[in-house]
């Protein structure tokens, strides 16, 4: 499928999502956002494929929404059209594990695009923010919301209150990001974590995905009710008798993600 905001590609088990408007250091357009829905709704569908990776440019993971496609909206515009809503979120709406693997800027939406997705692998030169108080604005695509869960309130508000940057280092010590590396490693590191997670079952995978994700959403007692309830269908699947029957063999499982 052709794409102008994006390029694509699979490796393997893992599909591969590049922003690609390099001269706009990324800034999240309506047609790269609309690119970029198009692409994960391909990945999700494809059965071969089990884990998506999405990266930007050296520079720029994503420098925010596109300022110049905003800057003339009036209130109407914005809340008649749903500005920022659905094809926005579908990186956090996507049931197969996703990684985030962020080199140079990651500002504004391109910050909150990384925060969607459920690892963030950061290169040693990345940069991340929330600036739209500079600009007039505040984050619309879930910056004050995951942001505060992630790094908690007082860095969250430092951030969002300052549009001050905060490094790949001290995302990493806040919690923000899983992991930092140089950044000539980091595609590779991504794509390392992306295929381990890949050899695992499919469906226990998006299971163990489902199941984190619902502590964001609920109290310790009613997460741990659904982790117990997703944990007993484990022992309907056939990967589960694989996976406990190579242990018990002492051997590698041959999962049929089934
Ligand atoms: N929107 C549109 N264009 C952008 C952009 C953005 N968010 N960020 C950068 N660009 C463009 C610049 O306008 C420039 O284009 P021209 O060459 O045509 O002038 C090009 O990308 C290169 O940018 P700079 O010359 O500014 O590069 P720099 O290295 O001097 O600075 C930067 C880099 C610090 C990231 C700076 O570009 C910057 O501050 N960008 C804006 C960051 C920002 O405010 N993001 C939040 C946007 S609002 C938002 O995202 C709302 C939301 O919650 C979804």
């Amino acid at each position: 499928m052709p794409y102008e905001n994006i390029l694509v590609e699979t490796h393997g088990p893992v599909g591969l999502i590049r922003l690609n408007r390099p001269k706009a250091l990324n800034a999240l357009s309506d047609g790269l956002v609309t690119d970029l829905e198009k692409a994960l709704d391909v990945f999700e569908a494809d059965r071969s494929i089990h884990v998506i990776v999405v990266t930007g440019g050296e520079k720029a993971f994503a420098a925010g929404a596109d300022i110049k496609e905003m800057a003339g909206f009036g209130h109407m515009d914005a809340y008649l059209n749903d500005f920022i809503t659905r094809k926005w979120g579908r990186l956090a709406t996507c049931r197969k594990p996703t990684i985030a693997a962020v080199a140079g800027y990651a500002l504004g939406g391109g910050c909150e695009l990384a925060m969607m997705a459920d690892i963030i692998i950061a290169a040693d030169n990345a940069k991340f923010g929330q600036p739209e108080i500079t600009i007039g604005t505040i984050p619309g695509s879930g910056g004050t919301q995951r942001l505060t869960r992630f790094i908690g309130k007082s860095k969250a508000m430092l951030m969002c209150l300052t549009g001050q940057q905060m490094t790949a280092e001290e995302a990493e010590r806040a919690g923000l990001v899983a992991k930092v590396v140089p950044a000539a490693d980091l595609l590779d590191e991504a794509l390392r974590i992306a295929n381990r997670i890949a050899s695992m079952s499919l469906p226990v995978a998006m299971m163990v995905k489902e199941s984190v994700n619902r502590s964001y959403e609920t109290t310790l007692a009613e997460g741990i009710l659904f982790e117990r309830r997703v944990f007993h269908s484990t022992f309907g699947l056939a990967d589960q008798k694989e996976g406990m029957s190579a242990f018990v063999e002492k051997r590698q499982p041959n999962f049929e993600n089934k």
